[in-house]
C-alpha cells in the first residue's frame, strides 16, 4: 500500500490504470520490457547509443533479478520482452534466461544482436527455447562501410551468420537498419530491402538518436528523401496510431519506418504503448533520453517492485523538454 491506495493496478483489455489514471495501451495485445542483459559487447560501433546507458562500464545482469523483474512485469501486463545489450549473446545466463522465458510461457520474447555470434550451436539453443523473433542489426551490405561503422572487421563472418540464420532459426526475422547520412545513397538501402523482401523477412529502416559526440553526419533531409523515394514505388503507406511509426506496403511485403519519436514531439507514444526498460544497473528507465525518470528498482519485496513500475509508468511521457 502507498498512501493508503493499493499498488496493485487494474488491467484492462484496452489499458491499465494506476491510481486512478488510465493509460490506454492502443491496439498492442500487451506492453513491452525491454532488458539491457549486460553491457559488454564484441563490436566498437561508432554510433552506438548504449541503449541510453550512462557509462562504458562493462556490467552484468544477476539472473535472480531478472525473472523478479519479469515475474512483476507480468503482472501489469507486459508479455512482450525484448533482451539487447550490449551484445545479449555475451549474457553468461542467457541459455537459463530462455528457459525461464519459455517456462513462464512469455507470449513473445526477441532477442537483437550484431549477427557475429549466430553460430550453429547458439541458433539451435535460440530454436530451443523457441525465441519468437531475432533482431539483426545490419546497416550496409558494403564491406568498407560495414567496417567502419561497426569498428570490427567482421563482415564475412556477419555475412555467412547471416546465411546461416536465414536457413535454420525458426522464428521471425527481421534487420534493423539504421539510415545514416555519411552512407547515403538509395542504392545501399535498396540492396538490404530487395535481400529483406527476397527472403520474406522484415526491414525496418531506424532514423538515429544522436548521442554525445556522434561522430557521423545525419541530417533529417536526407532520411526524408529516401522514405520519400520509397513511397512513391509503395503500393501503399500506413500510419500507425503513433504516428512515428510508418508502414511501407509493396506487394504481399511491408517495409516498417521509425521516425525518431522525441523529435517528432510525440514523447507520450512511450506510454501509450506501455514500453519500458530495464538498465544494466537495475534501474526502470522510461524514456531513452532522460534520466532524472528513471527509478531505482527496490527488490526488498514484490510490493516493493510493484510501487517502482508504478512510479516508472507514471514517469512516462513526460516529453524531454519538461
Ligand atoms: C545497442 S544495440 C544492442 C544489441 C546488439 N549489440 C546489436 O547491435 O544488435 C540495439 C539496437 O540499437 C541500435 N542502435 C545503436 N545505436 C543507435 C543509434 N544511435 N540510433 C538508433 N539505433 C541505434 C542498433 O543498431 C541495434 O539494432
Ligand atoms: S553491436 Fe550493438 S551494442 Fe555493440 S557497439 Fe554495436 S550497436 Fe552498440
Amino acid at each position: 500500500m502507498e498512501n493508503g491506495k493499493s499498488v496493485d493496478n487494474t488491467l484492462l483489455s484496452n489499458g491499465l490504470v494506476i491510481d486512478g489514471k488510465f493509460y490506454p495501451k492502443k491496439n498492442l495485445p500487451s506492453g513491452t520490457l525491454r532488458i539491457i542483459l549486460t553491457t559488454a559487447c564484441n563490436f566498437q560501433c561508432v554510433y552506438c547509443f548504449n541503449e541510453g546507458e550512462v557509462d562504458k562500464q562493462v556490467r552484468v545482469q544477476s539472473l535472480d533479478k531478472l525473472k523478479k523483474i519479469i515475474r512483476v512485469a507480468r503482472t501489469f501486463g507486459i508479455n512482450s520482452i525484448k533482451l539487447t545489450g550490449g551484445e545479449p549473446l555475451l549474457y553468461p545466463n542467457i541459455e537459463e534466461l530462455l528457459m525461464f522465458l519459455q517456462e513462464e510461457k512469455i507470449g513473445y520474447y526477441d532477442l537483437t544482436t550484431n549477427i557475429s555470434l549466430l553460430t550453429d550451436e547458439t541458433i539451435a539453443m535460440l530454436n530451443k527455447y523457441n525465441v519468437s523473433s531475432l533482431t539483426l542489426s545490419l546497416n550496409t551490405l558494403d564491406k568498407d562501410k560495414y567496417c567502419y561503422l561497426s569498428g570490427t572487421n567482421n563482415y564475412e563472418l556477419v555475412m555467412s551468420n547471416l546465411e546461416r540464420v536465414l536457413k535454420k532459426f525458426n522464428g521471425k526475422l527481421r534487420i534493423n537498419c539504421i539510415v545514416f547520412d555519411e552512407n547515403y545513397s538509395s542504392k545501399d538501402y535498396l540492396q538490404i530491402l530487395k535481400l529483406c523482401r527476397d527472403n520474406n523477412i522484415g526491414l525496418r529502416f531506424v532514423e538515429p538518436s544522436i548521442v554525445e559526440g556522434f561522430p557521423i553526419t545525419y541530417s533529417k533531409e536526407k532520411f526524408k528523401i529516401l522514405i520519400d523515394e520509397l513511397k512513391e514505388i509503395a503500393d501503399d503507406i500506413i500510419v500507425s496510431d503513433c504516428a512515428s511509426v510508418e508502414y511501407l506496403v509493396f506487394g504481399d511485403w511491408y517495409l516498417t519506418v521509425m521516425h525518431s519519436l522525441c523529435d517528432n514531439k510525440i514523447c507520450d507514444a512511450c506510454r501509450d504503448y506501455m514500453y519500458l526498460r530495464v538498465t544494466s544497473d537495475d534501474k526502470l528507465k522510461p524514456c531513452l533520453r532522460r534520466r532524472d525518470t528513471e527509478v531505482d528498482i527496490d527488490f526488498s519485496s514484490e510490493d516493493e517492485m510493484k510501487k517502482c513500475f508504478v512510479k516508472a509508468i507514471s514517469n512516462m511521457g513526460r516529453g524531454i523538454n519538461e
